[in-house]
């Protein structure tokens, strides 16, 4: 019997220096998809995949964060009175119960796979899942539950997986098969970032991971002996050729880098096209500016 996955870790502590100067001020995971923080679809999707303990580790900086999850009397109480009971129940996804979210800091930023290890006491001896908030995936079946459903089935340590272009594919951490099933792959080994024409494969990591408490403790025998960057890729491959293994899960659905300006404002289009009330408006106001464009060119 695989233990439930019920707790995740949502590393935010980072810089966030592609979106300088608003990441001066505002923590990146507080800007917004239309008029939701990037953090709320990331909580979201772990509430959809049954997860119960929710771990921000963060840094100096992101009391926004903190706040965003908090209760907003005021706010709350003027609402009540002006009779918005539709923006109250909308607030209402915000809240946290009490005692389901913790915040740790990480006092410097020396990468992720240090970011996932300042969660280690409150992740003690279970299985969790890393959600990127960065990465935000437009899917049926949110995508940490596709991975939740796939992982009672084989156990083990897992990454999502999709395919990238040849050109792009040395900006991720990438998978070398060894077992091709369909939706999921066996895992031989894992390259971060590999140089042009030498990566293993096409598919690509994303983040939205489900570890072992061993992978934990890879990262903790790496801290004492590495400089620099302490990445989490390193400390999963080191489990790919043991009894719990790597497999990759292809899940369905959309992926956007919205650590990124581009894919950022792509997650903007997307779903502001996807909403109901914003649909005909947006979509016009994009047809003008593609025609003004074409004439320009
Ligand atoms: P990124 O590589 O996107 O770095 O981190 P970043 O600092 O957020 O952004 P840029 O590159 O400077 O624009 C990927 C994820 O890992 C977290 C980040 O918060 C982000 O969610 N992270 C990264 C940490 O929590 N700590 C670190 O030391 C590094």
């Amino acid at each position: 019997m695989k233990r439930k996955v019920t707790k995740a870790i949502f590393p935010v502590a980072g810089l966030g220096t592609r979106f300088l100067p608003a990441t001066k001020s505002v923590p990146k995971e507080i800007m917004t998809l239309v008029d939701r923080p990037l953090i709320q679809y990331a909580i979201d999707e772990a509430r959809a995949a049954g997860i119960k303990e929710f771990i921000f580790v963060t840094s100096r900086g992101k009391s926004a964060l903190e706040d965003y999850f908090d209760t907003a009397p005021l706010l709350e109480a003027e609402l009540r009175r002006k009779g918005k009971d539709d923006l109250l129940e909308l607030l209402k996804t915000t809240n946290m119960d009490s005692g389901a979210i913790a915040y740790i800091r990480q006092q410097k930023a020396l990468g992720l796979g240090h970011a996932v290890w300042c969660a280690r006491r409150l992740i003690a001896n279970e299985p969790f899942a890393v959600i990127l908030p960065d990465d935000v995936i437009a899917a049926e079946t949110p995508c940490l539950q596709q991975m939740v459903e796939a992982y009672a089935e084989t156990g083990g340590n897992m990454v999502a997986a999709m395919e990238v272009s040849d050109e792009k594919i040395g900006s991720y951490g990438v998978l070398d098969v060894k077992e091709d099933m369909g939706s999921m792959v066996s895992v031989k080994g894992m390259v971060e970032k590999p140089d042009a024409g030498s990566a293993p494969s096409n598919l690509a990591v994303i983040g939205r991971y489900i570890l072992t408490p061993k992978v934990m403790q890879n990262i903790n025998r790496m801290k004492q002996g590495a400089g620099g960057e302490i990445q989490l890729t390193d400390a999963i491959a080191d489990q790919v050729n043991t009894s719990e293994g790597v497999y990759g899960f292809r899940f369905r659905g959309q992926r956007f880098d919205c650590g990124s300006k581009a894919g950022f404002l792509q997650a903007t289009v997307a779903f502001a096209l996807a909403r109901d009330d914003l649909r005909t408006e947006f979509m016009q106001f994009l047809n003008e500016m593609t025609a003004i464009n074409k004439a320009a060119q």
